[in-house]
Order: structure tokens, then C-alpha cells, then sequence
């Protein structure tokens, strides 16, 4: 087992901050985890989970040991009347895993095209968009308790899934105030995950940037791989290339009310951005909310408000002279007091800050 030491970090966040990781084990199998777990010093140290670094705000050098997990392997587990289950190993490129289920017909995952990140950090957060999440299409996930070194197996009921969240973003029992954590935030290695994608295919097209792209091209009944495409078309035109510029996708939640919220600030904000949902609540455009405060392409230091989508914080320098995590996170709290002055509404981050 290979321990590399103060390792450059900046290659593995998408934001492109510069810190280090004091100790680094790369996982490549289940066994490299029963290998760190085995060896007392390492089995107590705490430990920081790095997947694709898609999601997370580095605010310094991180002095946990960092499990970069780089598990591969792709496969179909099962094909039933009703269904191809398909498994990724964790650290599989989310989008590559997608592209990859297109390719062997086993379509279901093309409206997640282009969604940077690994495939074991997809449930933490349960991704989604364009009217599918992760947990539309969960089967299972396999992950070993970094206290015990047991392996278990988790369905979609055991990982708590909701908008952006999971029980892998919720501090552990122990780690709780007062106890009542039921999470399993730097307690799980998620290894494996599976996917149920279902027979028939049914497309997914309820979203009005895909009813547009419908709409241009005259075609009415789309393939899977039209909408791939449709939906890599739509992120590349609005949402920054992390490979370009430094970002964490949206930045924050998308913010729910009750009705008689949203009617009073409609009664003073009448152009706001709203969707109703299916339990009653209403969302709001969290990135119409920042619009509408003036934030689009303001900057703090080095961290900007992205200019055609001002919900991505983006980072504007490069190399070493790009944004430090301090930087994102003062523009965070800066939009958040104005748009709580302006709309009484306290954004929630999306990103784990580390
Ligand atoms: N809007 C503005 N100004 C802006 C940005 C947005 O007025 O600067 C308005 C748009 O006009 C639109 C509405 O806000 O009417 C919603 O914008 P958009 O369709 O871009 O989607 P979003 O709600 O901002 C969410 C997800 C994205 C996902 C898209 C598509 C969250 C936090 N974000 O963005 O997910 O790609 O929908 O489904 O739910 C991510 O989580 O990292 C992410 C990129």
C-alpha cells in the first residue's frame, strides 16, 4: 500500500483550488480498505473520501488521510423483462458510464449525460437533471464502514435519498450532536454502485429546454442517444467546461416554500421562477433568485458568479493564481445575505466545504 505525501489536490477538484493532501492512498479494490483499516495508526486517523472532487469547496490543506478511490470495472449484473441492471465500479467518470450504457443499448441514463464526477459520488449527492435523478434509476450500492471494515449492501430505501441529499452527506451517529445522526458521512467507502434502467425505455422529456430542443428540430418522437445528445447540447451552452473553468455545478440548492411563501413574495415579486411540486410545495429558481439580486458575472478575489448561469460559482484565475476556497465561500455568504435581504430565503449550499 503506497502512502504518497503532500500530494498536490488541484488536479482532483473540478473548482481547480490549490491545497494538499498530507497523506494520499489511492483504492483501487476492496482490498486496498482492508489494507488501510488493518493497520492500527491508519485504522483511527480520520479519513476524507475523494471521488471525481466534482462537489466539494477546499478551504485548506486536508489533514485527514485521503482515500482517492479510483475502483474500475463496468458490467451487466442482470437482464430481466422488466429491466437491465448495470454496475460501475466507484471510481468509473459518471459520464463515461453513461455513454457507455448508450452504447450496449441499455439506455435510461441519457438525460445525466455530461454531469461531471465519479460513479461512486453520484448517490452522496443523488444527483439529477432534466427531470431524472440517481434515485429514478437506483438499484443498489455495495460500500465498506471505514470503522468496522464491514461490506454491506444498501437498496434505495437505506440511502435516504432525497433532492441533493443523502445519508452519505449526514454526520454519523457518533459524530452528531446529541446522537441523533443516522448518516453515514465520512463513515461510508461506497465501492460499487447498480442501476436498475427500465424495459420499455421511456424517454424523459417534461423539461422546457428539452420541449425547445424537441421543437427545433422537428423531431417527435427522439431517440435515447438523441436526447444524449439534446442534453450535452444544453449543459455545454450554459454550464461551464470544468476542464475550462473551475466550478462545482450549481451552487446551491434550488429552495422550496409553501404556497402562501411563494404567493407573498409573487405579491412582490411577480416575475420569480416557480415550480409547483407534486407534495405541494413550491420550488424556486435559486438561480433566477442570485440573477435577480445583480450577481451574474460579479467576482470576489478570483471566485466569479458564472455569467450565463449565475446558480455556478466559477473560478476565474488559473494555475496558482486561481480562487482559494476562502475566496468561494466569502462570495457564498455575500449572495446569500442579499438574496435572504431581498427574498427572506436562506440558500443552502450544495458542495460539501472541506
Ligand atoms: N435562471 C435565471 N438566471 C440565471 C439562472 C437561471 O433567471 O442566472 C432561471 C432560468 O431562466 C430558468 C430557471 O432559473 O427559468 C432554472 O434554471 P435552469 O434550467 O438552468 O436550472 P437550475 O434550476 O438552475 C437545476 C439543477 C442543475 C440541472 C438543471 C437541469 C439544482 C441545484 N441544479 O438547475 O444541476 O442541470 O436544473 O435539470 O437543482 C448541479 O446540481 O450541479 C446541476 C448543474
Amino acid at each position: 500500500m503506497l502512502v504518497e505525501k503532500n500530494v498536490p489536490l488541484q488536479p482532483y477538484n473540478t473548482f481547480r483550488i490549490v491545497a494538499r493532501a498530507h497523506s494520499l492512498i489511492r483504492i483501487k479494490d476492496e482490498a486496498d480498505v482492508r489494507a488501510v483499516l488493518s493497520d492500527p495508526a491508519r485504522a483511527q486517523a480520520p479519513k476524507f473520501v475523494l471521488g471525481g472532487g466534482s462537489n466539494i469547496v477546499l478551504t485548506g490543506d486536508v489533514k485527514s488521510l485521503v482515500l482517492k478511490v479510483e475502483i474500475k470495472g463496468r458490467r451487466l449484473v442482470e437482464e430481466t423483462p422488466r429491466a437491465w441492471i448495470v454496475e460501475a465500479g466507484a471510481g468509473e467518470n459518471w459520464h463515461d458510464f453513461v455513454t457507455w450504457t448508450l452504447e450496449q443499448g441499455w439506455p435510461g441514463l441519457e438525460n445525466l449525460a455530461l454531469i461531471p464526477g465519479t460513479v461512486g459520488a453520484s448517490p452522496v449527492q443523488n444527483i439529477g437533471a432534466y427531470g431524472v435523478e440517481l434515485q429514478d434509476r437506483f438499484e443498489s450500492l455495495d460500500a465498506i464502514d471505514l470503522q468496522t471494515g464491514q461490506s454491506y449492501t444498501l437498496d434505495a430505501a437505506q440511502c435516504g435519498f432525497s433532492y441533493r441529499d443523502s445519508v452519505f452527506k449526514h454526520a454519523a451517529p457518533a459524530d452528531a450532536a446529541g446522537g441523533l445522526g443516522l448518516g453515514l458521512a465520512g463513515r461510508a467507502l461506497i465501492t460499487r454502485v447498480r442501476l436498475r434502467l427500465p424495459k420499455p425505455w421511456k424517454p424523459v422529456l417534461g423539461y422546457l429546454d428539452l420541449e425547445r430542443k424537441m421543437a427545433e428540430s422537428g423531431v417527435s418522437e427522439p431517440t435515447p442517444r438523441q436526447i444524449y445528445d439534446w442534453i450535452c447540447e444544453i449543459r455545454r451552452a450554459k454550464l461551464p467546461d470544468p476542464a475550462v473553468i473551475g466550478n462545482a455545478g450549481s451552487f446551491f440548492k434550488n429552495p422550496t416554500v409553501t404556497p402562501e411563501q411563494c404567493a407573498d413574495i409573487i405579491a412582490r415579486e411577480p416575475k420569480i421562477v416557480h415550480y409547483h411540486l407534486d407534495d405541494g410545495t413550491v420550488k424556486l429558481a435559486a438561480g433566477w433568485l442570485i440573477d435577480a439580486c445583480g450577481w451574474k458575472g460579479k467576482s470576489i478575489g478570483q471566485a466569479g458568479v458564472y455569467e450565463k448561469q449565475a446558480l455556478v460559482l466559477v473560478n476565474r484565475g488559473g494555475g496558482d493564481q486561481g480562487a482559494t476556497g476562502g475566496e468561494v465561500m466569502t462570495l457564498a455568504k455575500a449572495i446569500q445575505t442579499s438574496v435572504y435581504e431581498r427574498f427572506g430565503i436562506l440558500l443552502e449550499p450544495e458542495p460539501v466545504v472541506v
